[in-house]
């Protein structure tokens, strides 16, 4: 069984719905540990309450963003996993960083990447009156929310939203994508060709799911 450690840096929502899959048997991982760069992220009591080994690795403690890398890479190379998951990890992590987890680094944004990298997605969502908004798993490439796509799910947007109406939207299916692709990590059949990801034993439109929302 693939062995994955998760990284947080607030409430957690994304890590809780890797482990209730995993609790319901459909996510078979071992989640040896949930890190947070913050101490009081709440998502470090929800691991701790799931049995899940937390730690802290507070980013203020560092003068460089280098070292902080540095410990927190030594922290989860401790772990020794198949698959870093960044779920709301809201740091910026060095190129020495992500080359060292290369195509074993996944994230998730909310936002249907390319468009609206970056931070306040929703609200830049609603500024330009895109109808259809909503977020994407991809494999972490030293460029900011960028890097081969592995899934994307996609929602309307209704007139009446505002952005706490529409991040709720996306977040429920933030947490079913991000299951999805960590399955298929495990199951082994997530293949980079040529900086895409290709899905093994489905056809090529199988990595892109659309919410019944839209359908
Ligand atoms: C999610 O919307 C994630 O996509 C973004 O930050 C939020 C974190 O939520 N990067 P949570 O901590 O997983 O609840």
């Amino acid at each position: 069984m693939k062995n994955i450690v998760i990284l947080i840096s607030g409430r957690g929502s994304n890590m809780e719905a890797l482990v209730a899959a995993r609790d319901a048997g459909t996510l078979p991982v071992n989640i040896a540990a949930v890190i947070s760069n913050r101490p009081a992220a709440q998502g470090l009591e929800t691991a701790e309450k799931a049995g899940i080994t937390a730690h802290y690795i507070d980013h203020k403690a560092f003068a460089e963003r280098d070292a902080f890398d540095a410990a927190l890479a030594e922290c989860i190379d401790g772990f020794a996993p198949d698959l870093v998951v960044l779920a709301g990890f809201m740091r910026i992590l060095s190129d020495g960083f992500v080359r060292h987890y290369a195509g074993r680094l996944m994230n998730i944004h909310p936002s249907l990447l390319p468009a609206f990298p970056g931070l306040h997605t929703h609200r830049r969502a609603l500024e330009e009156g895109v109808r259809i908004h909503g977020c994407t798993v991809h494999f972490v490439t030293p460029a900011l929310d960028h890097g081969p796509v592995i899934i994307q799910a996609a929602v309307p947007v209704l007139d009446s939203d505002d952005e706490v109406t529409l991040a709720a939207r996306v977040l429920r299916q933030e947490h079913r994508i991000y299951a999805q692709a960590v399955r298929w990590f495990a199951e082994g059949r997530l293949r980079l060709d040529d900086g895409r990801v290709r899905l093994a034993g489905e056809p090529a439109d199988g990595a892109v799911l659309v919410s019944p929302e839209v359908c």
